[in-house]
This record gives structure tokens, C-alpha cells and sequence, in this order.
């Protein structure tokens, strides 16, 4: 019933044009722009009116939104499938963890991660006797995205920290590159896999050790390593000696980790007070998410202007535009997050779910994208909503790149609303070219300064919106058992179990030499 009011209330608005829409609600004074935890949601540009959003509020009551948001939070069983809570904001703040072995837990490892990485900072630890210059993080999806933003985004606050390097891919190369120009005594390898049995990770860390063993020998390979994992006896067992095995519990899931230990490079390459400062962003917006009215929720007006998108208006997609060269990995941080947590299709009771899930989430950097993909995004035929990113601090620098960078972006969600018609009496040839229809949704993040508390913040804000999101359609958005065929059919493939593979496949190990 509530989800026909909303086709209804969509199927009405569509008759008019957004620019209208959007003048109508300016008059009826309702800007649509909110504020919490250094963060700015400007949702004005959607194709949303109060009648709208009062029914997707009133849905997200139906779905429980707040009993729901509140048993994440105190720590019961949300991740049905895997029977685990989902306690990741623990790491932010212990105030809200329930046990207090798991509070123990948590302030344990962040002050021994925090030691050993001031250990290494200071020159206190030096396996080989010199300096670590290098920290190469070795994962792969959460043990990999969420570091290597972080890593990125806050490089200029890491000081003299070591540089951070990061290999994911089981290409030889992207090692080799990690190490380009390594000194093999003054390098530190983190070994980071929750699991730590991701194949990937240790063909990668096998062939780091390896790389040292030839440079300093085998023997003082071993001391050059460190890992973060859920599976602490796997990474002993590897090798690593457990002093430098930081462990973090499984109601931590992969992509919600970068918080735990496996921001092991980061509080390394960038410091423990750096670390700490993100993570405090992130804890102003969990206490945001849970004590705000929904009407004013950051974490829930994203996540009902991103369902209404993609369950109601139909767009299967969303682009990320994030307008800071510090942000350059936001969508495929989001990616992961968004696309890992929401790609489902069953409720956590195995039935059909009410919503389609998740959008697909790409994007990249302005303003490189606008001269790139954003063609197709103002004259395509299909329509993508676009999240813009960008800095507040931008709009009034003294820098005129800055602003420019800032003028663009406002720009692109003009054009996208307002479009352009060009009149064929002027421009008899070119006028259904150079037309462009606008119509087109945009929300906007405005982040105070790209800093590490805002940037913990703008993580924490996507997180709590994909559980809102996860609500709303009825999902499970902390397991991911999709991804488990692909690993078990590449087992049999390197194994050369393959009798019961399709024929395409068959047929194709046998014309590449597979087998061989
Ligand atoms: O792609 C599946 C996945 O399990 C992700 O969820 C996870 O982030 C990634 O693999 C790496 O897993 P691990 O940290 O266990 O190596």
C-alpha cells in the first residue's frame, strides 16, 4: 500500500520538469539541504517533493527503520546468514559495544596496532637495522579499497611517515610496481585478509617473502611482516610472528574493516593521531545516524533518495563524481561497499525481496570525468543520478583553481537539471544536437575541508545509508555469498577438475593450452 503511494506520488511528478519541480519547492521554502558531522547532503536537485519524501518517510517507518538502525547498534544478530552482529563502529567509539570482552578486545588492538605503528614511525623498529621507508598493505576488496583511499585522501597529513603502496592483483606486476625502487631492508610488507585464506593475498604474500628472501635471505624475510586478520592462527601459521599478528573479530566485515587492524598501514604510513582523527569523524556520524529525527538523518535521507532512485524511478545505476584529486578512489571504495552489501535478491528468510537491491555505483574525478563519460550522462538516453562530491572550503579559497574546480561542479548539476534547448530557427543543422533534454537528478556531498574527520564521516554516512537501503528492500547487506562460485570453479580450473564444466568453458582450456 505505502509502496503504491510512492509509484503514485512518482508516476505524478513525472509529468513535470525538474527545473519546475525544484522552483516550486524554493518557493514552498523547503531547500532540501542538511548538515551533521562536518558534512553537507544537498538533496534539492532530486526529483523529490514534500508529499514524496513524507511517503518515504512513512515507508521507512513501516520497514522499522529505527527499531531496525538500533539493533544494529547495540550489537544483535543482523547478518542472518553468517549469524554475526555487525559491530564495526565499535572501533569509533567502545561506548556502544555490549560486551565487554568485546570492548577488550577492540581497545587492545587499536593500542597495540597504535604502539607498533608509532614503533615503526619512530626508527624503534628496525628488523634489518635501518628506517622503514616503504609499508606495502597486500589484500584484496576490504582489505585493500578502504586503505588505499584513506591512503590517498589524507597523504598530505601523513608527515614523515613511510610511504603506503598497495597490491591487489594476483598480475605480477602490480607487485613489482608496489616495490619499484624498494630497499628491501627498510621495507615492511602488511599482510591484510580477514579470512587469511584469500588466494590472491597469499600467492601475493608468498611471492613478497620471496622477493626478500633473495634480497636479505630467508631467515630475516620472516621479520619484515606484519597482518591483520580475523584468522590469527592462519597468519601465524604463514609465518608471521604472532607479536605482529593484529587480530580483529568476524562481526567485522571485509568491507566495513578499514577501521579495525586492517588500517594497519594506514595508522603507520599516516600516524595513530591522524588514525584517530578519522575515526572520530566517523564516530560523530554514527551518533548522527543514531540519534537524529529521520527527517533531519544524513545516513537516512541518502538512503531513501538512493532507493527512491533506483525502486521507484527505475534507474539501475548511480555515478560518484567526486570533485577533489584526494578522492580519486571514492567509487571504487563505494563500489565495493555499495555493490557487495546491496547486489542481493532474497530476504534474510530466503523469499523473493520486495526491492531490486543496490544501484550499480561507478564514477571517478572531476573535472577529468566531464571530459570523459559525462557526454553520455547529459545526452545519453538513459538517465544516471550523480552523486557529487566536493569541498566547501574550495568555494571561497584564494586559490582560482579551487574554485574553478568548485564553479565546475556546480556547473554539471546545473546542466544536468536545467538542460538546454536550442532553437531550430536559430541553428537549423545543429539544434537537436546541441540540445540537451536536463531532467536529470543529482544529490551533492559537501565536505567542510577534505580532512580526516570529514573523510571518516563521508565513509560512516555510505555505510549507515546502505543499511537504510538494506531495510528498505528487505535484504542482508553484510554477507556476500555471491562471490563464492567463481572461487570454488577456480579451484577446479587450477586443479583440472573440469568434466562437469560447460562446454564454452571446456572448449576454451582446451584452445588456450590450459593443460598444456
Ligand atoms: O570478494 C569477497 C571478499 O570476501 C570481500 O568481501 C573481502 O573484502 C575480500 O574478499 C577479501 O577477503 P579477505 O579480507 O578475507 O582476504
Amino acid at each position: 500500500m505505502i509502496r503504491n503511494n510512492l509509484k503514485e506520488r512518482a508516476h505524478h511528478l513525472s509529468d513535470l520538469a525538474l527545473s519546475e519541480l525544484v522552483t516550486t519547492r524554493a518557493k514552498d521554502g523547503n531547500p532540501l539541504f542538511y548538515s551533521a558531522a562536518g558534512l553537507e547532503l544537498d538533496i534539492s536537485k532530486q526529483r523529490l517533493d514534500t508529499e514524496a519524501l513524507g511517503s518515504l518517510f512513512e515507508f521507512a517507518r513501516s520497514r522499522e527503520i529505527e527499531a531496525q538502525r538500533d539493533r544494529l547498534l547495540s550489537g544483535e544478530i543482523v547478518n542472518a546468514t553468517e549469524g554475526r552482529s555487525a559491530l564495526h563502529m565499535a572501533y569509533r567509539s567502545g561506548a556502544r559495544i555490549t560486551g565487554s570482552a568485546e570492548a577488550d578486545l577492540v581497545q587492545r588492538t587499536q593500542a597495540q596496532a597504535a604502539e607498533f605503528a608509532n614503533q615503526v614511525r619512530s626508527g624503534a623498529f628496525q628488523p634489518s637495522g635501518k628506517h622503514i621507508g616503504r609499508v606495502v598493505n597486500i589484500g584484496i576488496g576490504g582489505s585493500d579499497l578502504g586503505p588505499r583511499l584513506v591512503a590517498d585522501a589524507l597523504l598530505e597529513f601523513a608527515g614523515s611517515g613511510p610511504e603506503m603502496r598497495f597490491a591487489a592483483s594476483l598480475d605480477p606486476s602490480d607487485l613489482r610496481q608496489a616495490l619499484h625502487g624498494a630497499d628491501p631492508e627498510a621495507t615492511l610488507f602488511v599482510v591484510a585478509s580477514k579470512s587469511f585464506s584469500t588466494q590472491e593475498t597469499l600467492m601475493s604474500a608468498q611471492a613478497a617473502r620471496d622477493w626478500l628472501a633473495g634480497h636479505i635471505g630467508a631467515d630475516r624475510a620472516g621479520a619484515h611482516f606484519a597482518a591483520a586478520s580475523a584468522a590469527p592462527d592462519k597468519a601465524s601459521a604463514f609465518g608471521i610472528s604472532p607479536d605482529l599478528v593484529f587480530d580483529f573479530p568476524d562481526w567485522v566485515g571485509g568491507r566495513y574493516s578499514v577501521w579495525s587492524a586492517v588500517g594497519l598501514s594506514l595508522e603507520i604510513g599516516l600516524g595513530p593521531d591522524v588514525f584517530a582523527e578519522f575515526r572520530a569523524g566517523a564516530q560523530a556520524m554514527d551518533e548522527h545516524f543514531a540519534s537524529a529525527p529521520l527527517e533531519e538523518n544524513l545516513p537516512v535521507l541518502k538512503g531513501l533518495v538512493d532507493y527512491w532512485n533506483r525502486a521507484v524511478l527505475g534507474y539501475p545505476s548511480r555515478c560518484v563524481a567526486a570533485y577533489s584529486a584526494r578522492l580519486t578512489k571514492l567509487a571504487d571504495y563505494l563500489q565495493q561497499l555499495e555493490m557487495e552489501s546491496l547486489g542481493k535478491s532474497v530476504t534474510p528468510a530466503g523469499d523473493d525481496a520486495s526491492g531490486p537491491g543496490g544501484a550499480l555505483v561507478w564514477g571517478g574525478a572531476g573535472t577529468e570525468i566531464q571530459h570523459s563519460f559525462f557526454q553520455w550522462l547529459h545526452q545519453g538516453k538513459d538517465i544516471a543520478p550523480v552523486d557529487f562530491v566536493g569541498i566547501r572550503r574550495h568555494f571561497a579559497s584564494d586559490d582560482p583553481r579551487e574554485r574553478a574546480l568548485a564553479a565546475n561542479m556546480i556547473a554539471q548539476g546545473a546542466a544536468l537539471l536545467e538542460g538546454r534547448e536550442v532553437s531550430a530557427d536559430q541553428e537549423p543543422e545543429l539544434a537537436a544536437h546541441k540540445s540537451m533534454p536536463g531532467g536529470r537528478p543529482s544529490s551533492l556531498i559537501l565536505l567542510d575541508d577534505m580532512d580526516p574527520a570529514a573523510l571518516g564521516a563521508l565513509i560512516a554516512l555510505h555505510e549507515h545509508k546502505v543499511f537504510v537501503e538494506s531495510v528498505l528492500n528487505e535484504i542482508n547487506p553484510f554477507d556476500q555469498w555471491g562471490v563464492e562460485l567463481g572461487k570454488v570453479l577456480t579451484t577446479g580450473i587450477l586443479k583440472g577438475d573440469t568434466a562437469e564444466y560447460d562446454a564454452s568453458t571446456r572448449a576454451l582450456l582446451e584452445r588456450t593450452g590450459f593443460y598444456s
